[in-house]
C-alpha cells in the first residue's frame, strides 16, 4: 500500500518544499520506492531536484487536467529510488480552470490511485490554503507540518488546523497530523527555544523529536539541484532530515 504524505503550512517560507525534498530523498535512501510530488505552481521541488522547467511539456498541471497520465509526467531524479511529478507555473492557470469542475478536489487523489509501485508519496503544498493544497490534504493520509521557529510562527495555524478538520468532516476522514517539525531553529537564541516551548505547548507528541537547524548548506542545495544529502551529506542540516525521515517511518509504522 502507498502511503501519501503532504507538507503544508499557508505561510511561504517555512521550509515545506526543503522538507519535501529532504525526507523524499532520505526514505528513498533507506529503500523505499519513493514518488515526490510538487503541487506548487512555483515548482521549487522542481527545480531543487535539479529539473530545467522550461523543458516540461507534461507536469502536475496536465496530470490535474487530466490530459496525461501520471506514469507519463513523473520523471527519475537521477537519485536512486526517487521521482518526481515535476510543476511548472502554468499550474496557476490550471487551478483557474480547475475550479468548475465538479471532482474538482479529487483530481489528484485519483491520479495517485491510478499508479502502482510507490511506497510512499510525498505532496509539496503550496503556501495557501487553496484548490491545490485542498487536493493535496485530500489525496493524503498524513500531514507534515513544518513551522519556522520564529515570533509568528503559531499565528494562521489554527486556519489550516480547521481546513484539516473539514477535509476530515467531508472527503477524506482518514487524514492524520503525523507530526510537526519545527524548522530554522537556532538553539543559541532565546527566540527559538521559546518558540519551541510554544510549538510544544500546543502540539505536544506530535511534535517531531528531533528539530532543523537554520543551515547554510540546506539553503544553497536547491542552487546545485539536489537534496542536501547529496550535496554535503554530513552538513548540520542533512543529518537532522536524516533523523526526521527516520522518525517518519517510525512513526508510519506505529500509525499503520
Ligand atoms: N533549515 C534551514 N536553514 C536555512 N535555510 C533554509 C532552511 N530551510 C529552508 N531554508 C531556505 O529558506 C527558504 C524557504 O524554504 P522553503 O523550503 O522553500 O519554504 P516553503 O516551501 O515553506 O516556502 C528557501 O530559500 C530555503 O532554501
Ligand atoms: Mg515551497
Amino acid at each position: 500500500m502507498t502511503v501519501v504524505i503532504a507538507t503544508t503550512n499557508q505561510k511561504g517560507g517555512v521550509g515545506k518544499t526543503t522538507s519535501a525534498i529532504n525526507i523524499a530523498y532520505y526514505l528513498a535512501k533507506a529503500g523505499k520506492n519513493v514518488l515526490l510530488v510538487d503541487l506548487d505552481p512555483q515548482g521549487n521541488a522542481t527545480s531543487g531536484l535539479g529539473i530545467d522547467k522550461d523543458n516540461l511539456d507534461v507536469t502536475t498541471g496536465e496530470v490535474l487536467m487530466q490530459s496525461s497520465d501520471l506514469a507519463i509526467a513523473v520523471r527519475p531524479t537521477g537519485h536512486k529510488n526517487l521521482s518526481i511529478l515535476p510543476t511548472t507555473p502554468h499550474l496557476a492557470n490550471v487551478e483557474v480552470e480547475l475550479a468548475s469542475g465538479n471532482d474538482k478536489f479529487t483530481r489528484l487523489k485519483s491520479a495517485l490511485e491510478s499508479v502502482e509501485g510507490y511506497d510512499v508519496v510525498v505532496i509539496d503544498c503550496p503556501p495557501s490554503l487553496s484548490l491545490l493544497t485542498v487536493n493535496g490534504l485530500i489525496a493524503a493520509k498524513y500531514v507534515i507540518l513544518p513551522v519556522q521557529a520564529e515570533f509568528y510562527a503559531l499565528e494562521g495555524l489554527g486556519q489550516l488546523l480547521e481546513t484539516m478538520k473539514l477535509v476530515r468532516k467531508g472527503m477524506n476522514p482518514g487524514l492524520e497530523l503525523l507530526g510537526v517539525l519545527p524548522t530554522m531553529m537556532d538553539s543559541r537564541t532565546t527566540l527559538s527555544n521559546q518558540v519551541y516551548q510554544e510549538i510544544k505547548k500546543h502540539f505536544g507528541d506530535k511534535v517531531f523529536q528531533n528539530t532543523i537547524p537554520r543551515n547554510i548548506r540546506l539553503a544553497e542545495a536547491p542552487s546545485h539541484g539536489v537534496p542536501v544529502g547529496a550535496y554535503d551529506r554530513w552538513s548540520k542540516g542533512a543529518r537532522a532530515y536524516k533523523a526526521v525521515a527516520k522518525e517518519v517511518e517510525e512513526r508510519l509504522k506505529v500509525v499503520r
